[in-house]
């Protein structure tokens, strides 16, 4: 892949870049169409498959991580992706297990709260293998969904602190049509759990619409009261964090008004999953 990229740079060849880990949906297409739409048609789209496994905490769910290599491949040909990676694990962290591998990449400020709360090895796994591929595919441009809101924050720092020569991308979050955002984890819930996800996107919708009819800013608690109670009657929904906070700095804010933005993550049955939006 490194060599190819090598050929591509040196031909003048602009290249733009979605890392994914599979299981792929309109959400993941259409970060493969703006990378297209940015680099024109002699440009190069490349995405990348790796379920990558230094961002999986243990008791996660790396080996159960949904794969379908087949459909995949046939999205980003019809999405007109040029190459697709996918390396192995013996080629990313060779000799990882037996402690030969032991260089990682830590961002510490935008990556502690929320996300990184929760999942306390995350990110350090999501900007080590980032870092990795960019290395790898050399991108001019690579695209991340603002699904992922805190991690595109946490990639575009990294990008930023540590000199990476491309541009970083954060392209809208694709919803089923009852708005529940689009999830390779979406294929683990039961027709049950799968209505009852739907109380994020609610969540999201209640706090934009009590933010635009109120005058002032809302006080944050009292906000927060309230969309708790919707996830609660869900009978099999858990809230593991609801937090409004500044989008471009990540820190959290009692004084919620217009352009706040509200993240949370929820298990519902056994699967997390996470949304988030500007209020
Ligand atoms: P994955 O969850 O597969 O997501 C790959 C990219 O697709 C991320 O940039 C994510 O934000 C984006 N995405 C996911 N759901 C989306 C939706 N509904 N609408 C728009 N974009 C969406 O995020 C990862 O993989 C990994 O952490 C990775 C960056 C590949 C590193 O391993």
């Amino acid at each position: 892949m490194q060599r190819l990229a090598l050929a591509w740079k040196r031909s003048g060849t602009r290249v733009g870049f979605v890392p994914t880990m599979g299981y792929l949906h309109e959400g993941h297409v259409s970060l493969a169409r703006d990378a297209r739409r940015r680099v024109g048609k002699s440009g190069i789209v490349v995405v990348s498959i790796y379920v990558n496994p230094t961002q999986f905490a243990p008791t996660e769910d790396l080996s159960r991580y949904p794969r379908d290599w087949a459909r995949d491949t046939k999205s980003c040909r019809e999405a007109g992706v040029d190459v697709v990676f996918a390396p192995t694990d013996a080629s990313m962290y060779a000799g990882r297990d037996a402690g030969r591998y032991s260089t990682y990449v830590v961002e510490e400020s935008l990556a502690k709260g929320m996300e990184g709360a929760s999942r306390p090895a995350h990110f350090r796994g999501v900007t080590t293998v980032v870092a990795k591929l960019f290395n790898v595919v050399l991108p001019d441009v690579a695209v991340f969904g603002a699904k992922d809101w805190q991690q595109a924050a946490v990639i575009r720092r990294m990008v930023a602190d540590l000199n990476f020569p491309l541009k970083i991308v954060v392209a809208p979050t694709w919803r089923e049509a009852d708005g529940l955002a689009m999830s390779s984890r979406n294929a683990y819930l039961s027709p049950a759990e799968r209505s009852q996800a739907v109380v994020l996107a609610r969540v999201l919708a209640e706090a934009r619409a009590s933010v635009r009819k109120s005058r002032g800013p809302v006080q944050a608690s009292s906000l927060r009261a309230r969309l708790e109670a919707m996830v609660a009657v869900q009978p099999d929904a858990r809230l593991d964090y609801l937090e409004f906070f500044d989008p471009e700095t990540m820190v959290p804010t009692e004084r919620v008004g217009r352009g706040t933005h509200l993240a949370l993550a929820v298990f519902v049955g056994k699967t997390r999953l996470i949304d988030n939006g500007r209020l």
